[in-house]
């Protein structure tokens, strides 16, 4: 699956042209389109989605400013975790979703790699990853529970914001968007991992046979 996730990173950087302002995001698939700038060096500038990527970025002579200081991005390139027909997502596996969602926001436009995977009917199965507060987890979780949820699980480890991670488990998930207005209403739940296919531009797809194809609007 690797060489699957080499190869949608790859195709991924070509998008990146001298001159932009370009989004980092995070993962095992999007390390490689990073990678791929270190060996082209292009004129840009980044900005990263975790502490881990702008530490990747840097250690191969990209340069990497924080996001007030970049302001607008021309585009982000970033993993995804689930995929649906309507190229909603399923992010967050990494714990990473809060900073990727506002760097995908900051962003004219969002490219998606992934291995062939990650490709579902409806949004669910893997889980949707919820960055809480560290005031009141339990009634956070208990809040997710009456939308749906059949468990709460929280992650041994922190985001890099310092908060709680969770993964709550929803039957398929109808109406993604409408889900994650609901969770965005709950107080105190910092972010979620649902990610409107609005936001996205493009879905580059590898298959473990070597295809490389996109899936756009
Ligand atoms: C991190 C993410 C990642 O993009 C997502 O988990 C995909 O990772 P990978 O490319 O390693 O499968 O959302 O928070």
């Amino acid at each position: 699956m690797d060489d699957a996730k080499r190869a949608a990173g790859i195709h991924a950087a070509r998008y990146v042209e001298n001159g932009m302002r370009v989004g980092l995001g995070t993962g095992s698939t999007v390390h490689h389109t990073i990678v791929a700038l270190g060996e082209r060096q292009p004129d840009i500038t980044c900005t990263a989605t975790s502490l881990r990527t702008h530490e990747l970025a840097t250690s191969l002579g990209l340069i990497v400013v924080d996001p007030d200081t970049i302001g607008h991005l021309d585009i982000t390139i970033d993993g995804a975790d689930e995929v649906d027909g309507d190229l909603n997502l399923t992010k967050g596996g990494g714990g990473a979703h809060t900073r990727e969602k506002i760097v995908a926001a900051m962003s004219d436009r969002f490219i998606i790699v992934v291995d062939e995977s990650k490709l579902v009917d409806r949004l669910g199965p893997f889980g949707t990853p919820l960055e809480v507060l560290d005031f009141a987890p339990g009634v956070v979780a208990a809040a997710v529970q009456a939308l749906g949820a059949t468990s709460v699980a929280v992650r041994a480890e922190r985001s890099d914001n310092g908060n709680v991670l969770c993964d709550a488990h929803f039957p398929p998930i109808e109406d993604p968007v409408a889900l994650a207005a609901q969770l965005s209403a709950i107080p105190g739940v910092v972010e979620h991992g649902i990610f409107p296919g609005s936001m996205v531009e493009r879905v580059v797809v590898a298959g473990t046979d070597g295809s490389v194809t996109e899936r756009t609007h």
